[in-house]
């Protein structure tokens, strides 16, 4: 039987060389997750795949319940010169802060975990049929994870929250830290899975990157590295193993 790798259109990355680690890029419509411990690069990442699309008519939108909005707009600033205020102004991206008190979604200690993620679910269904992106992109939900107790809330919040994003068709990319664990359980119900390393080797840290998993496609089996510039993130066609 002959396969059939071209049944899902493809959403380009935008991230040089990442593409041809997952057959042409991700699944249109799909969920998937960024992981990698602090600074390796998950919210970098994430930009270049919203950027990218606004670079092609395509408008996004950002989700950030870990960091202010102000921060990631003066942080991709600086680092790239990608002006996300200006995208906001010309109606090509919006910025979605979840500390914003307008939205009245309080990250508390006083709210139960898992009504304030029945919340944020609610309140990126709305954004999501407001705003009708073809992109999103969600910065690190595991903290929220982290304070529901049962590992099977877990499971019906993620497939609750996925499944609203999937039937909405928007592509997203969804950056999970590792200092929680919870991402795994994000990743499992994730339609594929990328992680972003730190290697030692010898004396030097290079950043790396592989495909985890992606279902419905074939993916490259191999560790490569992993380069940020000015001009921003891109695979290298390198391992970092000599
Ligand atoms: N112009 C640049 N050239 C090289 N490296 C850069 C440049 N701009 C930013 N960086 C590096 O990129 C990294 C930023 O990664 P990013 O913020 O995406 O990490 P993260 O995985 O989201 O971390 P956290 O978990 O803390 O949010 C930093 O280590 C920073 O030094
Ligand atoms: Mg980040």
């Amino acid at each position: 039987m002959a396969v059939k790798s071209n049944i899902f259109p493809r959403a380009k990355s935008g991230i040089p060389g990442f593409d041809e680690l997952v057959d042409g890029g991700f699944h249109k419509g799909t969920v998937n997750t960024i992981t990698g411990s602090s600074g390796t690069g998950k919210t970098v990442f994430a930009s270049q795949f919203i950027s990218y699309g606004i670079k092609n008519g395509e408008k996004g939108m950002i989700i950030t319940p870990s960091e202010s909005a102000e921060y990631l707009r003066r942080e991709m600033m600086s680092s790239f010169g990608w002006d996300f205020s200006q995208l906001e102004k010309e109606g090509m991206l919006s910025i979605v802060d979840v500390t914003d008190p307008v939205l009245r979604l309080q990250k508390s200690i006083d709210v139960d975990p898992v009504e304030f993620l029945i919340n944020f679910r609610k309140l990126v269904e709305r954004k999501l049929s407001e705003v009708k992106p073809s992109r999103l992109f969600i910065d690190d939900l595991t903290a929220f994870f982290m304070a529901v107790e049962a590992p099977f809330k877990v499971r019906s919040l993620t497939d609750d929250l996925f499944g609203c994003i999937r039937t909405s068709g928007v592509t997203t990319v969804i950056t999970l830290g590792t200092a929680f664990a919870t991402n795994q359980f994000l990743e499992y119900g994730a339609d594929s899975a990328t992680m972003l390393m730190r290697e030692k080797i010898g004396n030097t840290l290079i950043r790396s990157i592989f495909i985890m998993k992606m279902r419905g496609s074939k993916i490259a089996n191999s560790i490569r590295v992993l380069d940020i510039s000015d001009e921003g993130m891109a695979v290298s066609s390198l391992s970092p193993y000599p």
